[in-house]
């Protein structure tokens, strides 16, 4: 579906700089600061034999608060005093353009990278990768670790007929950025919407449909409808058991493949995910597949309790069948009712081997609460115990629990009532300021980018492990470490180039004199910009959104920190100003890239 089409990048290493070794696993061509790694492992290797360039650049790591690198020396379990070791390196080291200094404390030794050339470089490949690329799209920060590989990701898989609840929206927000993240490091991602469209529910909600159903209701909006339909007949249900069994017989037929019984309910289906695929793309979110519970093949769930039967891993109880797990201490779960009727844990084993069939993946991922912690770690015990070997590239990426969240109306119980309450939230916020809010072009549409900004970030700040409530207030200020924060720093970095006409065109990077560029605050951003690429690994590997979040307000902090001084309107040396500029155009091109992983619009205005 998304295949990547691998090109090499724009950017090469410039020759008039002293040549160094390759490194199996880089690619200096798409993070410049590989090659400092590259150049400082080359120093400790040179003057630490029998040290290969390779193992020491595994030892090169970020230095604390003012230090660029860092090498612990013991890690190499050299012979000799730590001491004399660090000396010998000290002693040889010689200042090239890649590496300006190195210190030595205790059991470290520090470097410092050659500013000038950090300048250049960065903000050359930068420029390179945004603007020069063969695929015609930003690639700053990509990589090709997944080259030739297939990953599917399900997300938010709501449930049609009930509501959506916080829970399926961190979901679709964590989701999306996965998806993001895999295809940025060159994996082939197949976005998967797995709905909950079948089980019992649906007996219930064909009884109430005869009952309360309205098609006209339905077809305005059928999230809504259905779910008031399921509000009133579950009411009865409780009550009365002669629902229950209506419903029950119902869901049979069902299952059947009766029909009659399946006509309504494909309308259904099809009227919800025509309404929630729009709330989707006012989100900024995508997928593939829609496919869902009643998707999976009969064939393939009595095939998996054909399989567990032979492995004696089911027991009969009351007529229903259970997968004993005690041995692995997932205790014991049922794989099929009393009625024959299927259930969600057996559909989620039928449903992963009928997509291995299907996509032969590498990898696959659900993005799933942490409340299903338990039925996942038994489904994927299950497939494991069934011998089927790409049972070992399941992944559960799981998050906690939102607390708290309603709007002024009351509980929330549809996706685009968030979406609405975030933009009307957003819109008074704005209007508060009156000057400025007359200034917008278009309130409507940058209240609602900011609004669904702020849910976004604030989803996304933390661990997704961790609980959070919900607070409007508290995510559409512009003040502290918000979404409206973010995109109003991408904003002023927009508006650089339209308030400094006379200094446009700009020349490429390779052309400016980046030497100007000589106030700490520079630096620091510089050296933020260029470790943009390292950050992107990082979260594949943790699947955590919050490192893209941090990185994106240390950057923010980094602009605010030199706009006052370091500035370009007012500043009477020409390239100088002309240097300043382009620091701030990477900066925005990488801050605008960071947000479009976190599937944000960076807005140009607001
Ligand atoms: N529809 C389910 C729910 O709302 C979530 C489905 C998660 N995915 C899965 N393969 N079980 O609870």
């Amino acid at each position: 579906a998304n295949k990547p089409t691998l090109a090499p990048s724009p950017f090469v290493v410039p020759t008039d700089l002293p040549a160094l070794p390759e490194v199996a696993g880089t690619d200096p061509t798409r993070c410049v600061l590989d090659s400092f790694r590259i150049a400082i492992a080359k120093v400790v290797a040179d003057a630490l034999e029998p040290l290969t360039v390779e193992q020491v650049y595994q030892g090169v790591d970020y230095g604390k608060k003012g230090e660029d690198f860092t090498v612990a020396l013991p890690r190499f379990k050299l012979p000799g005093k730590i001491d004399e070791l660090a000396k010998k390196v000290i002693g040889k080291f010689q200042p090239d353009e890649w590496v300006e200094s190195v210190t030595h404390d205790r059991a470290f030794l520090h470097f410092r990278c050659r500013t000038s050339t950090l300048m250049r470089l960065t903000l050359d490949q930068i420029h390179a990768l945004t603007y020069d690329t063969v695929s015609k799209q930003p690639e700053y920060g990509s990589n090709f670790l997944g080259e030739g590989k297939r990953v599917i990701i399900e997300y938010s898989s709501p449930n049609i007929a009930k509501s959506f609840h916080v829970g399926h929206l961190r979901s679709t927000i964590i989701g999306a950025f996965l998806a993001n993240l895999y295809k940025a490091c060159g994996w082939e991602v197949i976005s998967m919407n797995y709905l909950g469209d079948w089980g019992t529910q649906f007996g219930l909600i064909a009884v109430g449909f005869e009952k309360y159903g309205n098609q006209e209701a339905l077809e305005k909006d059928a999230i809504q409808h259905l779910f008031e339909v399921y509000v009133k007949i579950s009411a009865e249900a409780e009550k009365d058991p002669a629902v229950r069994d209506e419903a029950a017989a119902w869901f049979r037929r069902m299952e059947d493949g009766d029909e009659e019984a399946l006509k309504n309910w494909r309308v259904w289906r099809k009227l919800s995910v025509g309404k929630y695929a729009e709330e989707y793309a006012r989100l900024n979110v995508h997928f593939d597949v829609y496919t869902g519970e009643s998707e999976v093949p009969q064939a393939a769930m009595d095939a998996a309790l054909g399989r567990l039967r032979e492995l004696a891993l089911i027991e009969e109880d009351n007529g229903a069948l259970r997968v004993n797990l005690e041995k692995h201490k997932l205790g014991k779960a049922v794989v099929r009712k009393r009625d024959g009727t299927s259930i969600y844990l057996t559909r989620d084993i039928g449903g992963a081997v009928n997509r291995y069939d299907q996509y032969k993946f590498d990898k696959m991922i659900y993005v799933i609460s942490a409340q299903q912690d338990m039925h996942v770690a038994q489904f994927f015990k299950v497939l494991e115990l069934m011998g089927y070997e790409w049972a070992k590239s399941l992944e559960h990426v799981n998050y906690g629990l939102v607390l708290g969240m309603s709007t002024r109306r009351g509980t929330v119980v549809f996706l685009d009532q968030i979406i609405r309450e975030a933009s009307t939230v957003m819109h008074d916020q704005m209007r508060k300021n009156e000057e400025k809010y007359n200034a917008v072009e278009n309130p409507e549409f940058v209240a609602t980018e900011i609004g669904i900004t702020g849910v976004k970030i604030q989803d996304m700040a933390a661990k997704r492990i961790n609980n959070y409530s919900f607070n409007w207030d508290r995510m559409l200020s512009f003040e502290g470490d918000t979404g409206p924060y973010l995109q109003y720093a991408h904003v002023r970095l927009s508006s650089i180039e339209r308030k400094n006409p006379e200094l446009l065109p700009l020349p490429a990077p390779s052309q400016l004199n980046t030497d100007l560029l000589v106030e700490p605050q520079t630096r620091e951003i510089i050296f933020l910009l260029g470790s943009y690429p390292d950050v992107v690994k990082t979260a594949l590997k943790t699947h955590e959104p919050s490192g893209i979040v941090t990185f994106a307000f240390r950057l923010s902090h980094g602009i605010s920190s030199a706009w006052e001084t370091v500035i370009v309107k007012g500043e009477q040396d020409k390239e100088k100003a002309k240097a300043r500029m382009a620091l701030y155009l990477a900066a925005r091109d990488v801050l605008g890239a960071a947000l479009r992983l976190l599937s944000i619009k960076p807005l140009e205005r607001m």
